[in-house]
């Protein structure tokens, strides 16, 4: 948790309210210990999705389909959302989850590594205006190249996740050997992002971190 437990809970009190089954799978994602969207987070991407109304939403990271059945509930009705997921007990939970809430047309799972599924949707020509990256932190970089070609010229895209936890401000040093690689190449995705002549990103401290990345449209860039 970034900030203070407390003020998170008090913030979540206020300012979180979800459809009753989602409740329900949000209740059993956390008891089976399957990492889903903070609540802070779900605010933040119910208020993007409604202020841009987007045509087309992909995300990377299903797990068992909470966020994507979330997101479906601030779109408009025929945007299209599809998502990938590739651990074989996810896919499953989450066609049961698509199934039981009534979500099959609605949603489109792609199974399989997003490196593989971005790059075939990429050569498909697909274009999205909205990407949620939530998917293995440490392979953000690797995403990079196709969510950039179907960005759309008007595209935002949301990656949690990007302070993790607030380790991103430790030295490389202080951080377990394990996480080191994550750790760095998720400082390379942000210098990346926040340096990046295409986009305005702006890093907020919502859930584990979050960066929103707006295309900088062509006629609106410095000289
Ligand atoms: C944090 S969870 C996603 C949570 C989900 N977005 C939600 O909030 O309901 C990350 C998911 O990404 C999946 N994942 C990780 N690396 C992946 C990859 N290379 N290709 C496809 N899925 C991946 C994991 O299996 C995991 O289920």
């Amino acid at each position: 948790m970034i900030i203070d437990e407390r003020l998170s809970t008090y913030i979540d009190s206020i300012s979180w309210d979800i459809p009753k089954y989602l409740k329900e799978v949000e209740k059993a994602a956390l008891a089976d210990e399957v990492p889903i969207i903070r609540r802070s987070m779900q605010s933040l991407i119910s208020f993007l999705l409604e202020m841009k109304k987007p045509n087309a939403v992909l995300e990377i990271g299903t797990a068992v389909g909470f966020s994507s059945m979330f997101m479906s509930e601030y779109v408009p009705e025929d945007t299209i959302i599809d998502t990938i997921e590739k651990v074989p007990i996810r896919i499953k939970c989450a066609k049961e989850n698509f199934e039981r809430y009534g979500k099959n047309d609605r949603i489109t799972l792609y199974e399989g590594d997003a490196v593989d599924v971005l790059k075939k949707l990429a050569a498909e020509g697909r274009k999205y205006d909205f990407i949620f990256m939530d998917a293995a932190k440490g392979q953000y970089l690797n995403f990079l190249e196709p969510v950039l070609d179907m960005l759309t010229d008007d595209g935002l895209l949301v990656t949690d996740n990007v302070l993790q936890d607030g380790d991103i401000i430790q030295s490389r040093y202080a951080i377990t050997k394990r996480d080191r690689t994550i750790h760095g190449r998720m400082r390379e995705y942000l210098y990346f992002l926040t340096h990046s002549e295409r986009f305005k990103t702006v890093v907020l401290p919502v859930g584990d971190g979050a960066a929103l990345s707006q295309v900088i449209r062509a006629d609106r860039k410095k000289e």
